[in-house]
């Protein structure tokens, strides 16, 4: 039967497909809204900005999907999205073999590293990521909503959210690039660069007399978290901010996010203002001189997480030990300042 499976490029025709198998999965519950809208997910492959592989039966249907996005051409580190495979068509390998595809399609776009972002709620993708050589970088402890259905596996249902593993696999040699470590996550972060082996020079900058602080913000509500993206992160098109106070006003989301360019010199500067308001390590996003990205997470005081959050591999369970340390430090902090 796997077979009569086509494992080729996703059209602008199959897009409708895609979302069907989407649903196949997912329900309505998927937290990425361009899942379920034709005209963004062709405008993302028009661009380039998506590029995806698919398994097609022959009546056209969609069975299975990997993609991966650039936030811009030419940058050498891509993030996959939208690992899936339609329940009757699982434990055959499909996603295994969607990602020997991808794996072409990483070499023709000179892409140095793919970061992976692999739900909790079961190890399917945890162990393929550890298969294939990736690295734990981070958890983000409350990334996924709740109310997520997985069809066909049915985790314990909870009303806590999941936590989300953050790996990076590298495929060549990524270029080199000098990265500032803040005080606050230096011992995590230095642990998960020397797990990474990148090629990078750690400049320990003081903190003080930073410029201020500018950014966009992003908005999900599907997935109850705001990220901001500072400096060099900033994104056209969404709405910009001038200062953290303005970035956070009214941030009543369960996750907000902070995603800092280690490569600025202001990132020691902004990582302490980020820390005094509830902010904490989340993962090593790698990347280049414009991309290299820590990404600090803070969750709203009425999360609670679901725990024991699994972890496949042992270099990730010391990630998560470090990141939950980061998590429990944040959480007494913020009662210390504001009691109840
Ligand atoms: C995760 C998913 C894409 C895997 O697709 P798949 O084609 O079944 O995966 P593969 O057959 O290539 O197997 C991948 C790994 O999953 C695990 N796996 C597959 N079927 C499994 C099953 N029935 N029970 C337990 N583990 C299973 C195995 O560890 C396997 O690796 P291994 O063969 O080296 O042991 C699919 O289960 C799915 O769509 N799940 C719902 C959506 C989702 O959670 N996506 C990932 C978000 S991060």
């Amino acid at each position: 039967m796997d077979g009569e499976l086509e494992i080729r490029e996703l059209r602008a025709s199959d897009v409708e497909a895609l979302i069907a198998c989407v649903r196949r999965c997912y329900g309505e519950s998927y937290a990425d809204p361009s899942f379920y809208d034709a005209a963004a997910l062709r405008a993302q492959l028009a661009s380039g900005r998506l590029v995806s592989r698919v398994a097609v039966a022959p009546d056209g249907r969609v069975v299975g999907h990997l993609g991966t996005r650039r936030a811009r051409p030419g940058e050498p580190v891509a993030e996959t999205v939208g690992g899936i495979v339609e329940p009757e068509q699982r434990g055959r390998g499909l996603l295994r073999r969607i990602g020997g595809e991808m794996n072409r399609v990483y070499s023709e776009l000179r892409i140095a590293g793919v970061r992976l972002f692999a739900t909790t709620a079961h190890s399917r993708t945890q162990n393929l990521i550890a298969a294939a050589g990736g690295v734990v970088t981070g958890v983000l402890l409350a990334h996924i909503p709740a109310e997520t259905e997985y069809h066909g596996i049915e985790p314990a249902r909870g009303a806590s959210r999941f936590a989300c593993v953050v790996c990076y696999q590298a495929l060549t040699t990524a270029p080199s690039l000098r990265v500032h470590l803040p005080d606050e996550v230096a011992e995590i972060a230095g642990s998960v660069y020397a797990d990474l082996a990148l090629a990078r020079e750690f400049v320990r900058a003081p903190a003080g007399g930073i410029a201020p602080v500018a950014g966009s913000i992003a908005r999900n509500p599907q997935r109850g978290s705001r990220t901001l993206r500072l400096g060099a992160l900033a994104e056209d098109g969404e709405p910009r901010f001038a200062s953290l106070d303005e970035a956070l006003r009214d941030a009543d989301e369960a996750v907000v996010y902070a995603d800092v360019p280690l490569a600025s010199r202001a990132a020691p500067g902004v990582v302490a203002a980020l820390h005094e308001r509830g902010f904490f390590f989340g993962a090593l996003l790698p990347g280049s001189t414009r991309s290299e990205t820590l990404r600090l997470q803070r969750l709203s005081p009425s999360v609670e997480l679901r725990e024991p959050i699994a972890v496949a591999a042992p270099q990730g369970q010391r990630v998560l030990a470090q990141v939950l340390g980061g998590w429990r430090a944040a959480k007494t902090s913020r009662a210390t300042v504001r009691p109840g």
